[in-house]
């Protein structure tokens, strides 16, 4: 990273796994900064009154001459990065569930406007993962993969962008985070170029989901610099012949086979946000344990 990039009370690397990840860590002293300003607006607020989530985006921005917004939809546009880690320190009392949703709305808001959530009805979504589950998807499934993904796959909004924040954790072994840049993925050009590829599919959810529609389109789409984009999901697209089939198997083998996968354990208090069109996202399984306890807050949207 440049000069040019540095952001007061930010220190930014390059992620030591991958340099396609921009790791943003928060200094205690810019922390301290943002409690004022975030106390202003209660979570209610937040939730009621949409325009406050711009002024705490702009009381975040203010804090760093205006370099933070810049700094992130710079990487997050950047085809060759596309991802950021947002850190903080873990240790920081003052850190608690409110500030995260506060700092991870004031973030997403640099970028764009978050989609609503339908599963909670809000612009965001705070769920748990634990040793029991009798939801239907993947999502709260602690002891099963949960395989390389985008978001957003079944629901007529544009997807650019997700944050996932970990807000809590508790008697927690593996379910680490596992990435993947789609120009990493060993044998894309055949898998895009294939005419499956670009055929329509028909994309549903599950009733947890509440989206009541289906959707129709292309696993692999091109940009408007020709770069490969992909909206894929291994639960919900619907199949409707062998060859359909067949062709989503071949993917899905091929995302879970990478050797390209990055595997990261995101501390609590920290979020990952990524370019959905061109990286994809999964969970490992957690070790056994009935105590075990996460809690994550996710925002996806699209950008201004
Ligand atoms: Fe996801």
């Amino acid at each position: 990273m440049n000069n040019q990039n540095k952001v007061e009370g930010f220190e930014i690397s390059i992620n030591n796994k991958s340099k396609r990840i921009i790791d943003l860590y928060l200094k205690d002293e810019f922390i301290e900064k943002l409690i004022f300003p975030f106390k202003r607006f209660d979570i209610t607020a937040l939730e009621y009154k949409p325009f406050t989530r711009f002024t705490l985006a702009k009381n975040l921005d203010d804090l760093t001459q205006n370099k933070l917004s810049k700094l992130v939809n710079l990487v997050l546009k950047d085809r060759d990065t596309g991802c950021f880690l947002l850190k903080t320190n873990n240790e920081n009392k003052k850190i608690d569930d409110k500030f995260l949703v506060k700092l991870s709305t004031a973030v997403t808001h640099l970028i764009g406007i978050p989609n609503h959530d339908s599963m909670t009805g809000k612009y965001y979504a705070r769920f748990f993962v634990k040793h029991e589950d009798d939801s239907d998807s993947y999502l709260r499934k602690a002891y099963v993969n949960m395989d390389l993904h985008t978001d957003g796959t079944y629901v007529n909004e544009i997807t650019d962008w997700i944050l996932m924040t970990k807000i809590e954790e508790k008697n927690v072994k593996g379910g680490e985070t596992a990435l993947l840049h789609l120009d990493d993925l060993e044998n894309l050009k055949e898998l895009s170029e294939d005419p499956m590829g670009r055929q329509n599919f028909i994309w549903g959810s599950p009733k947890s989901k509440k989206v009541e529609y289906n959707v129709e389109h292309p696993v692999f789409k091109k940009d408007e610099k020709g770069n490969i984009n992909i909206s894929y999901i291994d639960q919900f697209p619907e199949p409707q012949n062998i060859d359909q089939g067949i062709f989503l198997q071949k993917l899905s083998d091929a995302l879970e086979e990478s050797d390209n996968k990055i595997v990261l354990e995101i501390p609590v208090g920290s979020s990952v946000v990524a370019n959905n069109h061109f990286w994809l996202h999964g969970r490992k399984s957690f070790v056994q344990n009935k105590d075990l306890f996460r809690e994550l807050l996710r925002i996806r949207g699209r950008f201004n």
